[in-house]
């Protein structure tokens, strides 16, 4: 087994191998809290790496992932440009639920279709099986169909994370990038659509970043979401170009799924089945709790994953919006603001939020 030996007890300076060492020592630390603070007590210690939760790369080549750089310059702290809204906790349990919206017309139809063709293959390459009991009230029975035996572990929880969040940030920089292409060359307004599309990509990056901070993929996960990535991004941009409404949908659809694929992994965390999350040491990254702003004592996986739902809830419901909507004329509900500002309306929280998206002659 790999291990890292680090002597506290040299009188040499530092050097950069032995730094190397240390803050593997703390990566180590960042996953397994209480192994490595037991080991530092002693002056010469052998500390197990941490086992990383699937990958195909070699021990040895084991690192933090994206560490914060080391500023030389006057900067002392880079932060968002697009602060995440306050989510409350009442609310992230209360209002944020699975929800199907039933398609209406040929494009619906099509759009369900390849999300679920997808997710056919999605489930297939990440090993999901799932016993789903519990969303059958509120689902259509098609999302939770084929109950199987259980057969989610933290790790596979992760590889699928991660290969969801890859794909995921993907819609909204192209309907974002395309749209701002379009008012360029045709000199029109875009009635605010850009920024919500853009933002979302950075949300879903976000969650991205986060899980990549506790599971490092190995090469075949990499050519794997690289050659989603490609065929994804490329088949994302000529579908937008043909129908956007049909992709708004589309990702309406994919958002169930993934309000579903989290509501399940809050389960699992809630009824014990996964130990190592439910461990009172587990941390969650600090890029999580800067982002979220997750108030202290709520810093658990339970508590981040609650969060990452309600984001997939909120891109469910702009992008159903978004499919209901006049995309040549209609503004933006979600940053608009209302003349009758008493009436509950789309907004970027969730106070007010309608899981099937909002219906045009609600909002316009
Ligand atoms: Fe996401
Ligand atoms: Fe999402």
């Amino acid at each position: 087994m790999y291990a890292t030996r680090v002597s506290l007890s040299s009188k040499l300076p530092i050097t950069k191998q032995v730094s190397a060492q240390l803050s593997r020592v703390a990566a180590a630390h960042y996953a397994f809290p209480t192994c490595t603070a037991s080991a530092l007590q002693h002056a010469s210690v052998t500390t197990p790496s941490p086992r990383r939760e699937f990958s195909s790369t070699s021990r040895a080549s084991l690192r933090e992932f994206f560490p914060e750089p080391e500023h030389n310059h006057a900067i002392r702290r880079t932060d968002t440009a697009w602060p995440h809204p306050e989510f409350s906790a009442e609310d992230m349990q209360k209002k944020i639920f699975f929800a199907h919206r039933d398609p209406k017309d040929l494009s619906d139809r099509f759009a369900l279709f390849m999300v679920r063709f997808l997710r056919w293959g999605t489930d297939l390459a990440t090993g999901y099986k799932h016993n789903v009991e519990s969303p059958k009230t509120v689902s259509d029975s098609n999302a939770v169909a084929g109950t199987k035996a259980y057969g989610m572990s933290e790790s596979k929880w992760l590889v699928r994370f991660i290969f969801l969040e890859s794909v995921a940030g993907v819609p909204g920089m192209v309907a974002g990038m395309l749209r701002h292409l379009h008012s360029l060359r045709r000199m029109k307004r875009d009635n605010g659509w850009i920024e919500t599309l853009l933002e979302e990509a950075y949300n879903e990056r976000m969650h991205l970043l986060t899980f990549l901070k506790m599971a490092e993929p190995g090469w075949f996960m990499r050519f794997m979401i690289l050659g989603a990535q490609g065929v994804f991004f490329n088949g994302m941009f000529l579908s937008y170009l043909v129908s956007p409404r049909t992709c708004h949908r589309f990702v309406g659809y994919l958002e169930e799924e993934a309000v579903l694929t989290y509501t399940l992994a809050i389960q699992d965390v809630e009824s014990g089945k996964l130990p190592k999350w439910s461990d009172p040491n587990f941390r969650v990254p600090d890029l999580a709790v800067k982002y979220w702003n997750m108030p202290e004592g709520s810093r658990t996986m339970r508590d981040l994953l609650l969060y990452i739902r309600a984001d997939e809830a909120k891109h469910r419901e702009v992008n159903h919006t978004l499919g209901n909507l006049d995309q040549k004329v209609d503004p933006n509900p979600f940053v608009s603001s209302y003349k009758d500002e008493t009436k509950p309306h789309p907004s970027k929280g969730i106070e007010h939020t309608k899981p099937t998206g909002w219906e045009r002659e609600d909002v316009i």
